[in-house]
């Protein structure tokens, strides 16, 4: 199996050491710098014989050594700085995922594409459309990402295993996203019975700022520990076959009442990408926010 990584910054460099060390595909890192994929995968390379993982691990600029990749994960891109929204990224990314996407059409024109760079519904948008792929295997991670902060921020209120708390998130991955409580369990017992409320919209007023509260500590970038490890459970479940349900932004073709568009919805990842889109029951209020969400995505769509 071959991943390959289009841009070797922090989160292209840190998720093909996660991959390393899940041991489960050779690797290979692409980025515009001159050395800085080589660099980065010679050092994660060196670290084998030590952490006991055999695979290969390359890096280049140069987009033919992607060809024959099973996924491609694409990172390339600015990264947030403070005071920036998701948004003010926008027309450098989209611009880069475009061209970065028809290498990928050239070069590995059946591979699964993964989508990372923000703002990541619109960039997942942008691919899907460049891309000449089924859909389902063009999608962008965010939810996991952001049921996984939830996560962390209840297991750490509650004073309990974090492994124990399941949460979901779905929506826009900017400031319109929808951490659902009513769809979150801790071993089995739903949030809303473990929490007030007031506790409850503390935690998931954090969760939506989560990525601008990492930002903000930063000041020269953005989250990478986190994401790359999303992206790297997500690869391994389209690799294994594994049938995984995450929240995932995929292009939506009436599903949730929503067409001609990318948002985050819980999904089934196996080895054909997002195999199949989990229709949840919303409440009118959780409906009228997934709506306001797909605006917001939609408004970001048409400037593009
Ligand atoms: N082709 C290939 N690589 C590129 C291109 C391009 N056209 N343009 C930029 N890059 C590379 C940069 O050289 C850099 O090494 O993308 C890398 C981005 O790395 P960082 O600046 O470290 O950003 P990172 O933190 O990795 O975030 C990347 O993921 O989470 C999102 O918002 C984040 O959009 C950002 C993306």
């Amino acid at each position: 199996m071959k991943v390959s990584i289009i841009g070797a910054g922090n989160v292209g460099a840190t998720t093909a050491q996660r991959l390393a060390e899940l041991d489960i595909a050779d690797v290979m890192m692409l980025d515009v710098v001159e050395g800085l994929a080589q660099g980065k995968a010679l050092d994660i390379a060196q670290a084998a014989p030590v952490m006991g993982y055999n695979v290969d691990v390359a890096g280049t600029n140069d987009y033919r050594d992607i060809s024959s990749s099973d996924i491609v994960i694409v990172t390339a891109g600015i990264a947030r700085k403070p005071g920036m929204d998701r948004d003010d990224l926008l027309a450098t990314n989209i611009k880069i995922t475009r061209e970065v996407c028809s290498h990928i059409q050239e070069q590995t024109p059946d591979a699964i594409i993964m989508t990372v760079t923000n703002p990541l519904d619109v960039t997942t948008y942008a691919a899907v459309k460049c891309m000449q792929q089924e859909r389902g295997r063009v999608f962008g991670m965010s939810g996991l990402l952001d049921s996984s902060r939830f996560a962390t921020f209840i297991a750490k209120e509650i004073g309990c295993n974090v492994r124990d708390v399941n949460a979901m998130v779905l929506g826009g991955h900017g400031d319109s996203m929808i951490p659902l409580p009513e769809y979150t369990t801790v071993s089995g017992i739903p949030l809303t019975k473990m929490m007030e409320k007031e506790t409850i919209d503390r935690l998931v007023q954090r969760t939506v700022n989560a990525g601008a509260e990492i930002v903000g500590y930063l000041k020269t970038g953005s989250a990478f520990y986190a994401p790359s490890a999303a992206i790297a459970i997500m690869t391994e479940a389209i690799l294994k076959d594994t049938k995984k349900i995450v929240p995932a932004s995929v292009y939506l073709d009436g599903e949730y009442g929503l067409r001609d568009i990318c948002l985050g919805v819980p999904v089934k990842i196996g080895k054909n990408g997002a195999e199949e889109i989990i229709e949840l029951k919303l409440t009118k209020e959780q409906e009228q926010a997934l709506k306001q969400s797909a605006e917001d995505v939609h408004q970001s769509i048409l400037k593009i």
